[in-house]
Formats: structure tokens, sequence, C-alpha cells
């Protein structure tokens, strides 16, 4: 069975998260936005929950070039729907204007039924997919994917949609919730994945704040250990991890610590090593204005040294094979220069290497993944290192 699956904005990072779940998926095409996948069998109702940065999945139910032979009656049961229906259709590489034939095809092979039907379109002018809340606002019944491809149009059936209220509703449940500090739920549960940290694991992270990475981890099923530098942000994430594990302590233990004599913490706590660290660490102090360049040289060089010695103490509580997940900030100058920090010379000489998994899929693919948000004053560098010895 091949499928679609609409990997958003963020195609690399998206990419590799689910290629990371989900390593049996063999990759048939990849476009812009957008990767065709072949698999046997493929739970995707789960990974649409699993995954954070796939928005849609869809089901192959045509491939060629005439559309003559093509019958939505074979894939979809037209007596399961209301008298009046919301369709969509989202193109992937194709002008939407070339799409008329096979429009006029569905329709009138849907008004046949005697069923009413609206086209939604996105609510973003210059777009040609529906983003994740336009189809649940929209409350869309039928949606259809076009792409095209070598062997002329591909057709896929939405069977799932990235569901963003879920996301939100935990945000605002959460006891304590700090946004000039906390990273996006949805950037946490990516990096986790990245990890490969599987059910039961124990996971890190040293930089815990209000817990948000801890909290979304503990919901994967996972065991966590959190640590901060602040007393308010120990008792903050705490409190976070009470609600979401309904006060069970055996989940989740958070501590006072400075990450950079994280080793020396865990051996005075008898904690055994863990099987991955994940975080956002400290960035600097909030920015109301772009720095200068002066300003920015010296803060990274106080976070490289801050991150290289967190990094030397972190790998002796590390497991072999285990993975640091870890974002390092990207600087944007008033010239729109970027200033990011040197991953690899941090690591030099550490039993630590930087893991690619993109290496077989995308030429020339350098890692780190870059992410930033328009509303974002700095930029993200997520790596991945792996303990290798
Ligand atoms: C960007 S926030 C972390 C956000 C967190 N990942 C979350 O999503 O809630 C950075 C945190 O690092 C903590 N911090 C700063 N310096 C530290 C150090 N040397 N050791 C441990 N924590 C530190 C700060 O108190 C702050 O809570």
């Amino acid at each position: 069975m091949k499928y679609l699956a609409d990997l958003g904005s963020d195609l690399e990072l998206s990419l590799a998260e689910l290629i990371t779940v989900y390593p049996d998926l063999r990759i048939e095409f990849l476009g812009k936005n957008y990767v065709i996948l072949s698999a046997e069998k493929w739970d995707y109702k789960e990974a649409i929950h699993r995954l954070a940065g796939t928005r849609r999945i869809g089901k192959l139910i045509f491939e060629g070039k005439n559309f003559e032979e093509f019958k939505l009656e074979n894939f979809v049961n037209f007596n399961e729907l209301p008298e009046k229906i919301n369709y969509s259709i989202n193109t992937y590489g194709v002008n939407f204007e070339k799409t008329k034939k096979f429009r006029k095809k569905v329709v009138n092979e849907i008004k046949k039924q005697g069923i009413k039907l609206f086209l939604k379109k996105p609510s973003y002018q210059k777009g040609t997919v529906l983003s994740p809340s336009d189809y649940y606002n929209k409350k869309v019944h039928i949606e259809l994917n076009l792409v095209k491809t070598n062997k002329g149009f591909s057709v896929f059936l939405t069977e799932c949609v990235f569901n963003h209220k879920e996301y939100e509703k935990r945000d605002k449940e959460m006891p304590v919730q700090r946004y000039s500090q906390a990273i996006s739920i949805r950037l946490a549960r990516m990096m986790i994945n990245l990890s490969s940290a599987k059910k039961n694991d124990v996971i890190l992270d040293p930089f815990c704040g209000v817990g948000t990475i801890l909290s979304e981890a503990v919901l994967m099923g996972l065991n966590v250990i959190g640590t901060d530098i602040s007393f308010d942000c120990v008792s903050d994430a705490r409190r976070n991890l009470e609600f979401i594990t309904d006060n069970n302590r055996k989940k989740f233990n958070v501590l006072r610590s400075d990450a950079k004599i994280i080793a020396q913490t865990f051996y005075e706590n008898k904690l055994s090593k863990v099987d991955a660290i994940i975080s956002e660490p400290y960035m600097g102090p909030l920015m109301r204005e772009p720095l200068t360049y002066t300003e920015i040289m010296v803060l990274k060089k106080k976070l490289e040294s801050l991150y290289k010695e967190f990094i030397f103490s972190a790998v002796k509580i590390l497991k072999q094979y285990g993975r640091i997940v870890f974002i390092t900030p990207v600087f944007i100058m008033k010239n729109k220069k970027k200033v990011s920090i040197n991953m690899h010379s941090i690591i030099k000489n550490m039993d630590l290497r930087v893991v690619n998994p993109l290496l077989s899929v995308i030429k020339n693919f350098e890692m780190p993944f870059y992410y930033k948000r328009p509303d974002h004053r700095i930029g993200r560098n997520i790596w991945i290192l792996e303990k290798f010895k």
C-alpha cells in the first residue's frame, strides 16, 4: 500500500521524525512538503497521534494519466455520508486550475448520489493544501489529495489529520505555564521522537524549565528526570508533572542542579544512567531588540562554554548508543546574518557523534535541523548526538 504523508513547512525535521519512529517505511518519492511512502502494513491512525510533524496521512486510491477510470465509490461509502458534505482537493506540485477535469468528475459522481457538496479552500490565499485547523474548522467530510508523479497523477484519500486542538487543550490544562521560556509541545514531541526513546525508557531534561519536554515524554510512556538551576522552575515542573501523572512519583523525579555538574548530581542522588537526554537549554536573556554583533559574540562564547561543560558531564550519565537531542540558538543580526553555535567543535574529543537521520534520503543534507517561527526572535538548531562508546 502507498501513503501520502504531508510534512508541512519543516520538511527535513518532520521527515526525520517519521523515519526514526517508523524505520520500515519505504520512501517512494520526496516532494517539497510531502513524501510518498510504501509499506505492507502501517498503523497510520496511531502514527498521526504519535508524530508531531506530519500534518495528514492519505491512502493511495488512484494512479495514472486518465481520470476516466477513477471511481470514488470504490473507496468511499456514500451511504454513510450526510445529505450535504464539505469536500476539499489539496494539490501537491499540481496547479489547482489544471485539476478541473478531475474535480468535475468527482463532483458529478457525488451529486449523482443525491448529495449536495461544498468545496472548502484554504484560508491562506496562496495555499494549495488545507491546514489542519482549516480541515477541522471547515468540517471537511472528504478530502482528496492530488500529487503529480512520473506516472501522471496520484490521488490519495485523507485518512487522518493532525489534531492541533489536542495540543492546545493540553497546553491550557497545565497548572504552570510560562510561554516566554517553554518550547512548544509540538517541538518537544518531535525531539522526543528523534531521540529514539522507547516506552519505559528513562530520559533526562537538564534545563527542564516548567517541564514541557518532561510532561510530553510522560504522556508518551517514558519515565523522566528533570533538573534545573532555578528553584522556581523545579517546583513548577514538579507541579506540572504531578498533574500529568496523577501524582505517580515513580514516573518522574525533578531535582535542582546546575547542568554543568549533572554527573555529580546523579552520583549524589544514586541515579542510574539514562537512555536519552532531550533539552532546550538556556539560550541567553530574553531579547526585546536584536543584539549587536559584539553582544552576540560575548553571549555565544558564554553559551559555548556552558554547553561544553554540560555535555562533557552528561556523556558520563548516558547509556551507550543513547542520544542527546539538543537545541542551540541561532542569533539573527540586524543585517539578517546568522550566528550559530559550532557543535562539532564542542563535542570534539568526546565519545559523541552527530547523527544525520536523512543521510541516505536527502543528498547534501547536513545536520542540524533549522527551526524558526515567524514570531521568534531567534532561530533554533536541533542536533542529534549519539554516544558511540
Ligand atoms: C529555555 S528554558 C527551558 C525550557 C524547557 N525546555 C521547557 O520547555 O519548559 C531554560 C532553562 O534553563 C535553566 N538554566 C539556566 N542555566 C542553567 C544551568 N546552568 N543549569 C541548569 N539549568 C539552567 C533556566 O532556569 C531555564 O529554566
